[in-house]
């Protein structure tokens, strides 16, 4: 019966149209933008070897069980759950799943959209010619005028929320292929030319060893590396399921999720041995938290030969990648308002994207007339900024409680016989898959978790 389910919004050409939208979602500002600083916060090689085994045991398994919830359901993530349920004759609350995924879409792309904007500010900075030998102070200067001024960052911000409305209007399929073709090799390219300039700043190696040495690490380290696990494949929140709703049958789910996470995580090692040199040849701080790629990478394109071209398309490199990312935020919302709405895209992406905008306006106060309030949300988190509060509460909180319920769900409450059907793999790979998400996944994300809420409140 499942098997001749189908998609009311259509479906994906082929395999590799799938692959490359997919991986368009989680390359993103999550590998360029949020890795490197994640790493530097957290003291480098200790963070990013949790990470990398929290991608391979948890990330890879849960991205399998979203892709085939997805395209055994055809639905957004709320109906995908609620058909799933009752096939599998489980109770109807699984729906929470799809719903707690939409919102936190919705609240990621809120701020997902304001650092967006910040790229693409700096496609327009590096344009200028602005960093050209620019010293650490100047590129300093540059970045803290942009934040400080909340009618900037409101016109970047607008801009991309009315970029990534009009692409998810006219449905993801049509224009995404192209863009992300070409431009993720073109990105990759790019994040190579830094790399080999950061190799000659003669602070290579101490960079790869700050990545790659173990040192110390604190439990709300190890549960930023496996928040950023779920976060940079874009998992626990029904993106990838969305997208699995338009995968074609006959696909590889096993195949299809190894190219995504590889090509995933390598372009995030890559954005850090791109940037930690670069930090150390010039005297920065690794933690210097969000702002850290746009301290950094400027001073190399202000160095470098023929930097201010390179610097420009790397920025609009970038602002693709977010582009491709925040379709994908939001599109669970938008397939839902229509299956159960009754409105057609235009109007489902408008309402949507107008709901974003005005959120993400907390996010652009917090950098400047709101820099010194402070929200709480009660029993979770005290005393962050309303960006941080966000970032915690979707980063830290929802996505790995939301690939909890997945891995709960495809490996203890589906029947063998369906995600079996499904997976369609050897028996090997199936039962280490289902080993994984029965007790690896569940038993990791609870552990993670309350060793950290002390952590987190402290
Ligand atoms: N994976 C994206 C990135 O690394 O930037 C962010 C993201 C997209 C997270 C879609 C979650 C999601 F559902």
């Amino acid at each position: 019966m499942t098997n001749e389910r189908k998609s009311i919004h259509g479906e994906w050409s082929n395999r590799l149209v799938f692959i490359l939208a997919a991986t368009g979602s989680a390359v993103g500002l999550g590998n360029i933008w949020k890795f490197p600083y994640l790493t530097g916060e957290n003291g480098g090689g200790t963070f990013v070897l949790v990470y990398l085994l929290c991608i391979a045991l948890i990330g890879i398994p849960v991205m399998m069980a979203e892709i085939m919830l997805g395209r055994r359901g055809r639905q957004s993530p709320i109906n995908t759950m609620k058909m799933l349920a009752k096939d599998e004759n489980r109770n109807q609350s699984w729906v929470w799943l799809g719903r707690m995924g939409i919102v936190a879409g919705f609240l990621i792309l809120s701020y997902y959209s304001v650092i967006a904007g910040w790229a693409l500010s700096y496609v327009f900075r590096t344009g200028s010619g602005m960093f050209i030998g620019a010293s650490t102070d100047v590129v300093n200067g540059i970045f803290g005028d942009l934040v400080g001024d909340p009618e900037r960052l409101l016109a970047w911000h607008t801009i991309f929320i009315v970029m990534t409305m009009v692409v998810v209007a006219r449905g993801v399929k049509n224009g995404l292929e192209t863009a992300v073709r070409y431009l993720m090799p073109a990105l990759f390219a790019l994040l190579l030319m830094v790399v080999a300039y950061a190799m000659t700043t003669g602070h290579f190696m101490e960079g790869v060893r700050f990545m790659f040495m173990p040192g110390k690490i604190t439990n709300a380290g190890v549960l930023d590396a496996m928040g950023h696990a779920f976060f940079t494949l874009s998992l626990g929140m029904g993106a990838i399921m969305v997208y699995g709703s338009y995968l074609p049958r006959g696909t590889s789910i096993v195949q299809a999720t190894m190219y995504i996470a590889i090509a995933d995580t390598v372009v995030a090692l890559l954005a850090g041995l791109a940037i930690f040199p670069i930090v150390f040849a010039n005297g920065l701080e690794p933690g210097a938290g969000p702002g850290l790629i746009f301290k950094t990478l400027p001073i190399a394109f202000g160095q470098m030969e023929a930097g201010t071209l390179v610097g420009t398309a790397f920025f609009i490199l970038l602002t693709f990648a977010a582009w491709t990312s925040a379709i994908s935020l939001i599109e669970p919302a938008v397939a839902w308002l229509v299956e159960n709405k009754g409105i057609n895209r235009l109007y489902a992406s408008m309402y949507t994207g107008i709901a974003t905008w005005l959120l993400g306006l907390g996010t652009v106060f917090s950098f400047n007339i709101w820099s010194d309030k402070t929200w709480s949300i009660p029993y979770i988190f005290k005393n962050y900024s309303f960006f941080d509060t966000l970032e915690k509460l979707t980063f830290n909180l929802m996505l790995p409680l939301g690939g909890l319920f997945i891995a709960i769900f495809s490996a203890w409450c589906m029947r063998e016989a369906s995600s079996r059907e499904e997976l369609d793999t050897s028996r090997w790979i199936y039962r280490l898959w289902q080993i994984l998400l029965r007790y690896v996944t569940p038993i990791a994300v609870i552990i993670v978790f309350l060793k950290a809420i002390g952590a987190i409140n402290s």
